[in-house]
């Protein structure tokens, strides 16, 4: 069975960083055969992994909206299927797949049921798959992952952002989809860590899995247009993930 993670959180809190620092530790420890999904359709884990990126699953869906463009004795299902397959980026680490920006209104419409089944089945082939979740959690209410078995809930470290983890989590409430670990992670800390920040945490009703330090290194990485992973080991933000990762047996 595949292991289903997903990371979520509000705009600008660390998500990304956080997906690719998971992705990281996983790697390291040879977990086995990881699918990724970029979900947001600001698309950026690819450059926090280092990894080029010509086509999200929205610009190859794109064509499949012209009648013309479907090669003649093709039925627009097994087209649409043939474009799916063609999304998919295969490295030596892991796979990814990129949704990208829907353009127009309900763009995903009559290929959502199609783009659900295709991940559903791509993902049996990989022990893990790790989603970065787009801020509205548009493909949880979608139901584009049929269960979770972690999910992340990132906020920054300010009030705020945990009050807004707090909302997240009460949307994910009114979701169907069925999630065994779901706890939030708390990034860019300063020195004195979640402390002045534990009312403010308790009032989500979420589980502290974690907090991430504020990682100078890291900024400088993400400024240089370095990828995360290649951080190295003793790096204050990879040492947290592979902290929360040993307390989640993960
Ligand atoms: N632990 C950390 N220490 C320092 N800076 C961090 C840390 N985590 C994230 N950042 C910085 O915060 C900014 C936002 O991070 P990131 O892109 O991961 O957020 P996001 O939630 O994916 O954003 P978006 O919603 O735009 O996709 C980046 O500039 C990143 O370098
Ligand atoms: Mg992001």
């Amino acid at each position: 069975m595949t292991i289903n993670i997903a990371v979520a959180g509000k705009g600008g809190v660390g998500k990304t960083t956080f997906t690719a620092l998971l992705l990281r530790q996983m790697l390291k420890k040879e977990k086995g055969s990881i699918l990724t999904v970029d979900a947001d359709p600001n698309a950026n884990l690819n450059e926090a992994l280092g990894l080029d990126v010509d086509m999200t699953i929205s610009q190859l869906l794109e064509d499949t909206k012209d009648p013309k463009a479907i090669p003649t004795g093709m039925s627009k299902e097994i087209y649409v299927e043939y474009k799916l397959q063609q999304s998919l980026i295969e490295t030596e680490h892991v796979d990814l797949l990129v949704m990208g920006n829907p353009q127009g209104p309900g763009c995903y419409c009559y290929p959502n049921d199609l783009l659900r089944k295709h991940i559903e089945q791509l993902s049996e082939g990989y022990e893990y798959m790790v989603v970065d979740s787009e801020a509205g959690l548009e493909h949880l209410s979608r139901r584009t992952i049929p269960k979770l078995d972690y999910l992340f809930v990132i906020s920054d470290s300010s009030a705020r952002g945990v009050r807004s983890a707090g909302r997240v989590h009460d949307i994910i409430k009114n979701i169907k989809t069925p999630i065994d670990h779901m706890g939030l992670i708390v990034t860019k800390t300063q020195d004195q860590g979640v402390d002045v920040l534990r009312q403010e945490i308790e009032n989500t009703q979420l589980n502290l899995f974690g907090h991430i330090p504020y990682d100078e290194r890291l900024v400088k990485y993400d400024m240089e247009g370095k990828a995360l992973f290649d951080l190295p080991d003793d790096s204050p933000a990879v040492k947290a993930v592979d902290e929360i990762m040993k307390n989640l047996n993960l």
